[in-house]
């Protein structure tokens, strides 16, 4: 049973990082009424390189600080914590809050388009847990999949290398990878993707469709605190950032993530 109950109380975003302000700024566009308090856990990052043991540890911290806060919902905008954690979070927390993960609404997203061949990229600890082929295939026996680790990904976009010389050639090598072949949709199953969705849209001249967790999340968030008569529609927003390392240079990459400046508070929870 769900204790919370006011629709004024926050959504709770978290990511490892910075890359969860792409989610965390698709629901503000989307439902702009809500609250947002959001943590980065910039200690740890990249959690895409670490066990899943590790990041089930560090995502278990993360929503128990977010409960102190009185989160009506928590989203875990991190496909790396969401494949390895979520199970373990629902375990202990699912009669406190509602959950929303970047997975399951970008995979019933792909299995309404009844694609063919569908390749995903994503960091090391997502395409291990194997957790979008299993829930693809669960949903649609027939579907051909490709998982493909993209590990340069995360770095070189936030070092803010996209657009140019430098991420043509990586996407270009990754994305030319023969189990890529002939897929006609890919999955973009990292939060930091959304900003070289261009990039790789180039690349496969627009004959491929191209899905990442924005929007999709930011629906499934609505659709959720609407069933459980959540959502706030006359709140006005207090945004709350938290990260849990603060250097000057995370501070200057959220506006790639966000578009606009906003104040990032450090909270060492660790
Ligand atoms: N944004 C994270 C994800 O969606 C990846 C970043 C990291 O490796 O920490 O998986």
């Amino acid at each position: 049973m769900i204790q919370v109950h006011k629709k004024t109380q926050a959504i709770g975003v978290f990511d490892s990082g910075i890359g969860g302000l792409t989610v965390a700024n698709a629901i503000i566009k989307h439902l702009p009424n809500e609250e947002i308090i959001y943590f980065g856990d910039t200690a740890h990052l990249p959690y895409g390189d670490k066990s899943a043991d590790a990041i089930r540890y560090y995502s278990l911290k993360i929503v128990k600080f977010l409960l102190e806060k009185q989160c009506k919902m928590i989203v875990i905008a991190c496909n790396s914590a969401a494949s390895a954690a979520y199970k373990v979070l629902l375990d202990f927390f699912q009669d406190q809050t509602i959950f929303v993960n970047v997975v399951d609404p970008l995979v019933e997203a792909v299995v309404q388009a009844n694609h063919k061949k569908v390749g995903i990229i994503a960091t090391k600890a997502t395409t291990h847990s194997g957790v979008y082929p299993y829930k693809l295939l669960e949903a649609q026996a027939s579907l051909e999949v490709q998982s493909l680790a993209t590990p340069l990904l995360v770095p070189m976009i936030e070092e803010g290398y996209f657009n140019d010389n430098i991420s043509h050639a990586i996407i270009e090598k990754y994305l030319s990878n023969p189990i890529l072949a002939n897929i006609d949709a890919l999955i973009l199953a990292c939060t930091h993707y959304p900003l070289i969705r261009k990039n790789i849209e180039t690349f496969f001249k627009k004959n491929v469709k191209i899905y990442d967790s924005n929007e999709v999340t930011a629906r499934k968030v609505r659709e959720k605190l609407t069933e459980s008569n959540l959502l706030n529609d006359q709140g006005k927003s207090n945004h709350q950032f938290f990260i849990s390392d603060y250097t000057k240079s995370f501070e200057e990459t959220t506006r790639i993530f966000y578009k606009e400046k906003i104040n990032l508070e450090y909270c060492p929870i660790w």
